[in-house]
């Protein structure tokens, strides 16, 4: 079987960490038996800036003749903060329909984590983010603006389809691991949108009886999911909390370098994306600092929902070895370089 692959690899460490995953990509295909066909596409702050050009109806085209896209990351202190957020990372998920945010939070042995007396057995959890709706619609007005009376009104958007959507979505997958859903909102002062997430909840809820129901607040689970991860299976929330959730699971699990993503589309009717949460990291970017154990985990998510979930497996299983062997996951400390790290995760997946 062969599957064709859009590769975004943008700025910075973008690159950098892309080359990492398609290293292990390539090790998967030779011994998984399945093959890869790969497509770079030219975007991000250095294509902006060089063309002018960001998300458009022909590179939406081109996109959408491939099974998924791999992308790095975008960003240049030459690109004003927001244009390429909204211009191509949030415009490809609203015109992909790319409704889940997937985000595993899990804490692999050997990694350290800030969080005194964590283990691997305790911090096991994904958090399934709204990606289409909410804060991020990006409507709204400033009226009497640039006088002292300026109000400026930004709206959330929630609808009931984009809701059942990642609810239905969220209940699948607890249903297939410990069985455990947590919503978290803020329904007790955003009463409309909360009531509306609540009643989705509990209907999805009444085919899932397996599957035990909880409800956390945003500002509470800032304090349980530290303190105590294992409370938590499956978490779904909306796209603003769980933009914010999310960074703080990120934290949990040892830092930017490790955390994968995926950008779902659920019904088919255009690619879903996978990259590593962090940004270009323009600090680091050529050094060979750059970790790409986030980026080379988010291709075992796109081999995982192409369907290779032994591949997806394998992966998984060869960077949590790697990791165990690293002192430190960035910088200037760490014994092996960005390439280093891709080759032994790449080595294992074809040994192990
Ligand atoms: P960042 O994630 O790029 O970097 C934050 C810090 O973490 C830096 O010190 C960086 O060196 C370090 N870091 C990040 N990834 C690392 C890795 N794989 N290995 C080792 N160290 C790593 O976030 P920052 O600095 O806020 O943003 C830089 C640029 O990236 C900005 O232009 C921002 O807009 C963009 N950005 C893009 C994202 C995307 O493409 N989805 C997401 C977040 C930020
Ligand atoms: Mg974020």
């Amino acid at each position: 079987k062969t599957y064709s692959i859009a590769v975004i690899p943008g700025d910075g460490i973008g690159p950098e960490v892309t080359d990492g995953a398609l290293t292990v990509l390539a090790a998967a295909q030779r011994t998984f038996g399945f093959s890869l066909d790969f497509t770079d596409y030219d975007a991000g702050a250095q294509h902006y800036l060089r063309t002018g050009n960001l998300w458009s109806a022909d590179l939406a085209q081109q996109l959408r003749t491939h099974d998924a896209i791999l992308f790095g990351a975008m960003g240049d202190p030459a690109v004003e903060p927001g244009i390429l957020e909204r211009g191509f990372i949030l415009a490809m998920r609203q015109a992909f329909e790319q409704a889940v945010n997937l985000r595993p939070v899990k804490l692999y042995p050997g990694v350290e984590t800030p969080i005194a007396g964590l283990t691997p057995e305790r911090c096991d959890l994904v958090i399934v983010r709204e990606n289409t709706e909410g804060a991020y619609v990006g409507q709204g007005s400033t009226i009497h603006a640039n006088t002292p009376n300026a109000v400026a009104i930004q709206e959330s958007v929630n609808t009931r389809q984009g809701i059942t959507r990642v609810v239905e979505y969220a209940f699948k997958l607890a249903a297939s691991r410990r069985k455990k859903l947590t919503l978290c909102h803020k329904k007790n002062i955003l009463i409309e949108a909360g009531k509306l997430w609540q009643e989705v909840v509990d209907q999805v809820g009444s085919r899932y009886p397996q599957v035990q129901l909880d409800y956390v607040h945003v500002d509470a689970m800032c304090f349980h999911l530290p303190v105590s991860p294992e409370r938590f299976d499956v978490v779904v929330t909306d796209n603003l909390f769980g933009d914010i959730i999310t960074d703080l699971g990120a934290v949990i699990q040892g830092g930017l370098g490790v955390a994968a993503s995926a950008n779902l589309n659920l019904d088919g009717s255009a690619p879903s994306m996978f990259e590593a949460i962090h940004g270009s990291a323009p600090d680091i970017a050529g050094k060979g600092w750059a970790n790409p154990v986030g980026a080379i985990l988010s291709a075992a998510m796109l081999l995982a929902h192409l369907g290779e979930e032994q591949a997806a497996l394998a992966i998984e299983a060869a960077a949590v070895g790697v990791l165990q062997k690293l002192p430190a996951l960035a910088g200037p400390d760490m014994l092996m370089s960005t390439e280093q790290i891709a080759d032994a995760v790449a080595e294992l997946v074809t040994t192990n």
